[in-house]
């Protein structure tokens, strides 16, 4: 059987990204099939698309970490040893494949939806609470009563990490680009925001911690921000890098870091283990889903399109929900959609 999904035709544009026809895919034990509803768009498929972000062995080619929708093929007793049934809707991290009708995706990494979320707000979950969990509470062991900077607080990523963390008790300072992204930043219940176009985020950092530092810095930018983080940590402070959009290289004072006895660290999610991604999803249930359940935490969509559209030269609405996200004008999540509930 055929199946609609969006291809990386070549790398470039966003207009690379087309509509196109693929096989059916076939779950291989120990994963489920998903009817896809709707497909979380990320900025790191925008660096696949570019070809600045390579495809981990055995991944799909096809884009899209995120998605949500039906349970339509799986192993019945693998289903069941996990609580589900075929006609169920999980959302589901994936490490390749979600721009498409059908996915797949090990057990272990599917979730049910948070009660009362729509398949668009299902799909735009679990990557960004996934990376936010791994980073900020697991690398950054960020504790309750602590301060936590979000560098780009207006991102999917930084929506999701701003409501952890203050669900957590954490104090929450935040950089963007904008006084809007600020104002939403802070609407979303940051403590402060920093507009890092018009002020420097050390000496804001400074001037709100009373000159103490923050306790943990969740970092997308990399490259010379890491000289002013390692300036405005606290003693004892970490620096998670989960992206370097600024570049790979720094240069920043090493004295500081033994002096404060500082961590600086970093992961990339996409190609760990399912074991590792499956321990992820175990910790979010538990944690993050009664948070949206209760309203604490609300998903934040930015705008949705539709990955069938005959009125786009490329077939897809994709193209310009990428050429959004470059556009850095989104506040939360992009997602894409087929046909949702
Ligand atoms: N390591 C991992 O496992 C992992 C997993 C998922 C995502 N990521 C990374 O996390 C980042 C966010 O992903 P996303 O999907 O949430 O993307 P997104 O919504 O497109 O966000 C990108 C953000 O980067 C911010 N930014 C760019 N330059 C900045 C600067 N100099 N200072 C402060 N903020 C800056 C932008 O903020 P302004 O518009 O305000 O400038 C924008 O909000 C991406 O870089 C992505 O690659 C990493």
């Amino acid at each position: 059987m055929i199946m609609k999904a969006v291809e990386i035709t070549s790398y470039g544009a966003p207009e690379v990204l087309r509509l196109g026809e693929r096989p059916d895919p076939v779950p291989a034990a120990g994963e489920l099939l998903i009817r896809v509803a709707a497909s979380g768009i990320n900025r790191p498929d925008v660096f696949q698309r570019t070809g600045n972000y390579p495809v981990p062995p055995g991944a799909s080619d096809i884009p899209g970490l995120e998605v949500a929708g039906e349970v339509v093929g799986g192993d019945a007793k693998e289903l069941a040893k996990a609580g589900l049934k075929l006609g169920d809707r999980v959302c589901a991290l994936v490490a390749g494949g979600g721009y498409a009708e059908l996915c797949t995706a090990p057990i272990a990494q599917c979730l049910p939806y948070p009660k009362g979320l729509s398949d668009v707000e299902a799909a735009s979950l679990p990557e960004t609470f996934f990376t936010v969990w791994s980073n900020v509470f697991d690398r950054g062991r960020l504790q309750k009563g602590e301060t936590l900077l979000i560098q780009g607080g207006s991102s999917g990523i930084g929506v999701t990490a701003i409501q952890l963390a203050k669900a957590m008790g954490a104090t929450v300072i935040v950089t963007a680009g904008s006084d809007d992204k600020c104002a939403a930043c802070l609407k979303l219940g940051a403590d402060h925001a920093i507009n890092y176009k018009t002020q420097d985020f050390k000496d804001e950092v400074k001037r709100l911690t009373d000159g103490k530092g923050v306790d943990v810095i969740l970092d997308m930018v990399g490259g010379s921000y890491v000289a002013r983080e390692v300036e405005c940590l606290a003693e004892d402070g970490r620096i998670v890098i989960i992206a370097v959009q600024g570049g790979t290289k720094s240069e920043f004072n090493a004295g500081l870091v033994l002096r404060k006895r500082l961590t600086i660290t970093g992961s990339t999610l996409r190609p760990r283990p399912v074991a590792f991604k499956a321990a992820i999803a175990q910790a979010c249930l538990k944690h993050a889903w009664p948070l949206i359940e209760n309203g604490s935490i609300k998903p934040v969509i930015h705008s949705t399109w539709k990955a069938v559209d005959p009125s786009e030269p490329t077939g897809s609405g994709a193209a310009k929900a990428h050429a959004l996200m470059e556009s850095n004008q989104h506040i939360g999540k992009i997602v894409l959609t087929w046909e949702t509930k």
